[in-house]
């Protein structure tokens, strides 16, 4: 086993004291990237990246070329999963991600199988081979998407902008919905564990939908399930514990009811003050974000005093342990480079104690 040389990332997310603020940025590698997207051009298309262990593990190391980022994430995507059920994840150029066989009828949706673990090999492969490539440099994170937010996509057939279908389902055939959350839970346990048996060193689950529910609609559907998955995942491997980060994106009026299921940090986006989140869940969770990333539209110095102000909203009571810097969501594609290298910079700068 390779030694780890800079676990502050893992200590951070277990309320354990660190030098200086640790910081990895959602979406690390991707189009913002030229060399990701030289990569991305050899191997043809998004998913002949993400399906191929070595470019995975190579776009996954070059975040870490360039910055000094405390956590890598293996380049995968959350629609692996019902990919994996045989709804046939694709790509339609400029679209985003789309399914051929989405769950639109009763009968579909009776027929879903569990999610073939064999057919996952290549994320398990994928982390294995990253993790060899890292060298003990940081951690390395592996992620799934939340039931629900899985179900969004597998139901919907895509993206949506209202989420018609799935909230059709959710308030005239509830138990049907609920037939595949609960498939998506078992599958979402048995992914996490094979990833921290492959080499993950701490997981995050992303609920980017879940903020579009109601407060009660969120714990049924949403959090219930998260809560399940994390009583279901290893606590630790490697003699280590592997912690775990619950991020749903609009979910801050829901903190403290998220702080109960298990996570030991919480992702939130840039909507909420990360010093009010603090005083709301208390000594419960750790915290990750929350800059908007559209502050990285700005100039340097402008990037560097509003992550100041996440800095020290977080501090408001003295102390910085327990806090994770990322943005609230994931980076855009249009972003300058040169803009992270001030944000990294910054972070561990102003923190260093
Ligand atoms: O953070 C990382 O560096 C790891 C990589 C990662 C990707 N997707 C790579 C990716 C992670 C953690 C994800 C998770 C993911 N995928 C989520 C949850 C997080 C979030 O952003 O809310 C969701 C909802 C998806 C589904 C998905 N995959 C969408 C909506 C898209 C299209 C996005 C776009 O901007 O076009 C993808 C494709 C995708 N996944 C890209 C990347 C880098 C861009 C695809 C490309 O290179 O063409």
């Amino acid at each position: 086993m390779i030694p780890l040389k800079n676990d502050t990332f893992l200590r951070a997310a277990l309320r354990q004291p660190t030098e200086y603020t640790p910081i990895w940025i959602m979406r690390q590698a991707g189009r913002y990237l030229p060399e990701y997207n030289a990569t991305r051009k050899r191997a043809g298309s998004f998913l002949g990246l993400a399906k191929n262990p070595e470019y995975a593990c190579e776009v996954t190391l070059q975040p870490l070329e360039r910055f000094d980022l405390d956590a890598s994430i293996i380049f995968s995507d959350i629609l692996t999963v019902p990919d994996a059920m045989g709804l046939g994840l694709y790509f339609a150029e400029g679209e985003g991600p789309k399914f051929e066989r989405p769950l639109q009828t009763e009968a579909a949706i009776k027929a879903l199988p569990d999610a073939d673990m064999n057919d996952l090999k290549y994320v398990f492969d994928a982390l294995t081979l990253t993790r060899k490539g890292i060298n003990g440099k940081v951690p390395l994170i592996g992620f799934s998407g939340s039931p629900y937010t899985l179900a969004c996509y597998m139901i919907e057939g895509g993206g949506s902008d209202d989420f018609r279908r799935v909230k059709t389902l959710m308030y005239r055939e509830p138990a049907l919905l609920h037939h595949i959350l609960e498939k998506n839970t078992q599958a979402v346990i048995a992914y996490l564990n094979a990833q921290i048996d492959a080499g993950a060193q701490a997981v995050m689950v992303f609920d980017t939908w879940g903020g579009s529910l109601s407060a009660s609609a969120y714990e049924e559907f949403s959090l219930a399930y998260v809560t399940r998955i994390f009583a279901g995942l290893k606590r630790e491997n490697e003699g280590r514990v592997v912690p775990r980060i619950f991020f749903t994106k609009g979910g801050g009026l829901w903190l403290e009811r998220m702080a109960g299921c298990g996570a030991d940090a919480l992702g939130t986006d840039w909507t909420i003050d990360i010093g009010e989140a603090k005083r709301r869940v208390g000594h419960r969770v750790a915290l990750q974000g929350n800059l908007d990333p559209s502050v990285l539209f700005g100039k340097p110095e402008r990037v560097e005093a509003e992550a100041g102000k996440v800095l020290t909203s977080f501090a408001h009571d003295g102390q910085r342990d327990g806090h994770i810097f990322n943005l609230g969501h994931g980076i855009s594609q249009f972003t300058d480079p040169a803009n992270v290298q001030a944000l990294v910079d910054v972070v561990h700068r102003s923190t260093r104690r």
